[in-house]
């Protein structure tokens, strides 16, 4: 897949076991992990779900650089993106457009209708990003619950 980002055109396709330690690298550049989530078990039931076709990462190369990545997946009614990040030396380039388009495309391709994403409420960046590439705030509260027992994280 090709998407159009600015001047530069990114190359985007599904990650591959020779990936996984450079898209962790990036992921830590990014600040996207937290210490309650181990990114290679991340990327691990990502890749196992999407022999089933309902999550992958969807990676974006300029020149062959890793500029840009994206989790994508759905639960059969709504789509929903993690990991969404772009290399910090690459910023407002459009690469973090075009990631979220190839994710929309990925979906729609599976007849995902609606996607939804999780920000947190302070990263008022990040929020406005979101609202350039066209979401808005649903102004829900989101509930969760580790179901391995362990005690409530951020
Ligand atoms: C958020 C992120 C993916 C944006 O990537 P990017 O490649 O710089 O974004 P783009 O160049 O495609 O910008 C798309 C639009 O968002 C806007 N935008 C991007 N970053 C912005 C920022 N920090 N503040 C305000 N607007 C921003 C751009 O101005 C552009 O709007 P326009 O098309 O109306 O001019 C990137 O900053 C990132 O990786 N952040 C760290 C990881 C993260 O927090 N990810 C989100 C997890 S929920």
């Amino acid at each position: 897949m090709s998407v159009a980002a600015d001047a530069h055109s990114l190359s985007i396709k599904a990650i591959e076991d020779g990936d996984i330690p450079e898209v962790i690298a990036l992921w830590q550049r990014c600040g996207s992990t937290r210490p309650w989530n181990d990114p290679a078990a991340d990327i691990a039931l990502a890749r196992k779900e999407s022999k089933e076709s309902n999550a992958t990462v969807l990676l974006g190369r300029d020149d062959g650089a890793l500029v840009a990545s994206v989790l994508v997946g759905h639960d059969g009614h709504r789509g929903w993106v993690y990991y969404v990040t772009v290399d910090p030396d690459r910023r407002h380039e459009g690469f973090g457009r075009a990631i979220m388009n190839a994710a929309e495309a990925w979906l729609r391709a599976r007849g995902i209708l609606k996607l939804q994403l999780m920000v947190r409420k302070d990263n008022a960046e990040v929020h406005a990003f979101y609202r350039s590439v066209g979401y808005y705030n649903q102004e829900t509260v989101t509930f969760a619950k580790w179901l391995d027992g362990r005690e409530p994280t951020p």
